[in-house]
């Protein structure tokens, strides 16, 4: 159960609980002829027939406008179609209770704006993490408060949080990352509860899901985006952009109570998601588009089971810190005496980048992770040259220390 003592109305900012949303005559009216928003009614200027681009048709039976290629239009401000789509995959009762917008970033951004007052609220992160919650707090003025992860497995220092919330009450988000970046590992379903359930907070908890589908879920591993419907200061984030392989389209969605949703959707800009966006981000739930999702998470997962063997059995490898539930791995480098060296590991990223054409992540300077390289699990002829040039790097490096 949800702690007795959350009211919605104590956690949003004052300004947003009494803001009267923008309202455009498309709210209401979305057939015949439009001449309400100041568009252009000779249309584009692209020929869309004669360019490389392509767009999918629409596949439903709506009549409005806003659900064909109609580019010259602002788009549909609600996106319900997708949201039913949705709601549907991910077993959700209603689409009422989705924002969408320009990928979890969008999300993360206006949530902050939605609950943070600036230069007063706090938000709870738990290194190490994504670093846009960081970026994000500040550009919203909001003081971070950090309960690192416990390592080595990161996982959630529960006791630590909770006794940070009760002792702060200007703490008004939560942000949990399962799986985390850069961890690659997925926070015990308990252990998530648990925050949900503590009674001295009364604020909210997100938890970011950017990598969900990645995860082989068990008992205590999996995701929390149903729970919304028992816990009305939840809020989940997920994205198109990992699993679905639609980074470059930026959807986002976040799913929370239909209360919750809604003033957040009256903060939104009204026409966040474009057209292109929109039908692309229907197309990827069709069935057929699902399917291929599945079967390049499963060949991804495949995949990172063959890296993680590789790696662990490489000299100067120390080890896959975490359960590696993502769509990438992190690799901790060590030394010739088995200790982890981000010295190492940044020179086989600086080697890698610039004389090998292979890019990873350098993340030895983050919380925990000592002499770590973050990698994405790369198709077979990737992963190929990313081992014969990381082991190259590792020859290279051996006798620097
Ligand atoms: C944990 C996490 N959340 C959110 C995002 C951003 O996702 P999006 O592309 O939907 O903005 C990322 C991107 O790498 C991420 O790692």
């Amino acid at each position: 159960m949800a702690p007795s003592t959350f009211n919605l109305k104590d956690v949003v900012r004052p300004n947003i609980w009494a803001l009267n949303p923008y309202r455009c005559a498309r709210d209401d009216y979305s057939e015949g002829i439009l001449i309400d928003a100041n568009e252009n009614s000779f249309g584009t200027c692209v020929n869309l027939k004669n360019s490389e681009i392509s767009l999918p048709k629409p596949k439903n039976n709506a009549k409005d406008m806003n659900s064909d290629t109609h580019i010259e239009r602002y788009p549909d401000p609600r996106q319900l179609e997708f949201k039913t789509l949705f709601a549907k995959l991910r077993g959700l009762s209603s689409p009422n209770c989705m924002f969408v917008g320009v990928g979890s970033d969008e999300s993360i951004d206006i949530i902050m704006r939605v609950f943070g007052v600036p230069g007063k609220d706090k938000v709870l992160v738990t290194p190490p993490n994504y670093g846009m919650y960081i970026t994000c707090a500040q550009i919203n003025d909001l003081e971070i408060v950090k309960v690192p992860l416990l390592l080595p497995d990161f996982q959630l220092d529960v006791e630590k949080v909770k006794e940070t919330l009760k002792n702060d009450p200007s703490i008004k988000l939560v942000i949990l990352c399962s799986p985390g970046n850069p961890t690659s590992s997925v926070i015990a379903l308990n252990d998530i509860k648990a925050i949900l359930e503590f009674e001295d907070f009364k604020g909210i908890v997100v938890v970011d899901e950017a990598y969900i589908d990645f995860v082989e879920e068990t008992d205590n591993k999996g995701s929390v985006a149903t729970w919304v419907e028992k816990y009305p200061n939840l809020i989940v984030t997920q994205t198109l952009s990992k699993s679905f392989g639609l980074a470059g389209i930026r959807c986002g969605i976040a799913i929370t109570s239909e209360e919750i949703a809604a003033i957040i959707n009256k903060t939104k800009a009204p026409y966040n998601v474009s057209t292109p966006t929109s039908l692309i981000a229907r197309e990827a739930l069709s069935d057929e588009s699902v399917a291929r999702m599945k079967a390049n998470v499963k060949k991804i997962i495949e995949e990172r089971t063959k890296l993680i063997e590789i790696f662990k059995s490489l000299d100067g490898v120390g080890g896959i810190p975490g359960s590696s539930d993502g769509n990438f791995i992190l690799v901790q480098v060590v030394n010739k005496n088995g200790v982890p060296s981000s010295n190492r590991a940044y020179k086989i990223y600086k080697g890698m980048a610039n004389n090998e054409k292979v890019v990873v992540r350098y993340r030895g300077n983050e919380y925990g992770c000592e002499g770590g390289l973050r990698i994405t699990v790369g198709n077979k002829e990737d992963n190929i040259i990313l081992i014969e040039k990381f082991k190259k790097l590792l020859n290279e490096t051996i006798d620097e220390e």
